[in-house]
């Protein structure tokens, strides 16, 4: 079966052929909705977006970029499954689970993936809460929002936009920590994200989660998201949903690893997608007068929201 340029396992050669060719010409152009940094090719689709019309029975992943998306898609996924890690192998990730707020062309843009989509569907956003289709709280659709301390994201995103070809080149790394901090990368600013979405979370069906509570205790976290997708998880299921889902199962797993897609897509010679999977790797990164010019920041910024995160564990 073919499905967002993908049949089975593989990618789609007549798609790849043209994702080079289009690669080849490509600079990446981003754009902007409301002042929030976006590729262009969503914001030329804005409209499409914006307008996407969820379902009752939809689940929403919503994250900062490299707040454990992906990671969050399979435990999810799998959870829904009961544990069939058979049919939760169907697909690469970026496949079975749309991103509505992308277009990847040629490949269809994530709200045509969603629509062709039977359900229930299980699909991905980066989204600022300001900029969500209304259509998810008309449908009270359940959202599992994913967290994770700035510090650890401004250090993946920066490989991330390293190697993924598609996003802006991140420059030096003195280069991306202001552009970090200043809230210039794509889906822009870490704080008004996380904000954003922990002041509504009690005004929908949302349940936020933190990295660092997953990585801390894995089964106490997959419990409580099983609990609130309704799912009363046996200790085998809990076990297998564990296990497919360890950072060590996923870097090897082809489906959730990205090798799938071709280097000049993402070029995983120079940072491999499943990177580190770590609480505390920024601690590698930043130089002492950036740690407290960045705490000053998160100081100002955070003040009253409420929301606390952990840096190290
Ligand atoms: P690092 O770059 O710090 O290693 P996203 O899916 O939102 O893009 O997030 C990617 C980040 O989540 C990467 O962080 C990746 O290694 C980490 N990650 C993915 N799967 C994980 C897992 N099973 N356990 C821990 N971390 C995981």
């Amino acid at each position: 079966m073919r499905r967002g340029g993908c049949r089975g396992g593989r990618m789609d050669p007549e798609i790849m052929e043209k994702l080079a060719e289009e690669m080849k010409n490509m600079t990446v152009q981003m754009g902007e909705i409301q002042g929030v940094p976006l590729p262009k090719s969503t914001c030329d689709i804005w409209d499409q977006i914006y307008n996407f019309q969820a379902r009752e029975d939809d689940i929403l992943i919503a994250t900062f970029p490299k707040a454990g998306t992906t990671w969050m898609q399979e435990i999810v996924d799998l959870i829904m499954l009961n544990g069939d890690v058979e049919k939760s192998m169907r697909a690469p990730c970026f496949v079975k689970v749309p991103f509505i707020d992308l277009h990847p062309k040629p490949m269809p843009s994530g709200v045509d993936a969603a629509n062709a989509m039977p359900s229930p569907r299980l699909l991905k956003t980066h989204l600022p809460i300001q900029l969500m289709p209304p259509s998810f709280w008309e449908k009270n659709v359940k959202v599992v929002y994913v967290a994770r301390n700035a510090k650890d994201c401004m250090v993946s995103y920066f490989y991330f936009q390293r190697l993924n070809k598609g996003l802006p080149d991140p420059g030096t790394w003195n280069e991306y920590f202001s552009t970090f901090t200043s809230g210039h990368v794509p889906w822009g600013s870490w704080f008004d994200h996380v904000i954003g979405w922990w002041k509504v979370k009690d005004h929908h069906q949302i349940l936020y989660v933190f990295y660092e509570d997953i990585i801390e205790d894995p089964k106490r976290e997959i419990t409580k998201i099983g609990k609130f997708l309704g799912k009363d998880l046996s200790a085998e299921v809990l076990e297998t949903v564990l296990h497919h889902t360890s950072f060590q199962a996923m870097k090897e797993n082809p489906l959730t690893n990205f090798s799938v897609l071709p280097s000049f897509v993402f070029d995983q010679s120079i940072s491999p997608f499943m990177r580190k999977g770590k609480v505390g790797d920024w601690k590698n990164h930043f130089s002492v007068s950036q740690n407290i010019v960045f705490d000053e920041e998160y100081k100002k910024q955070m003040e009253g929201s409420g929301l606390s995160f952990r840096t190290e564990l």
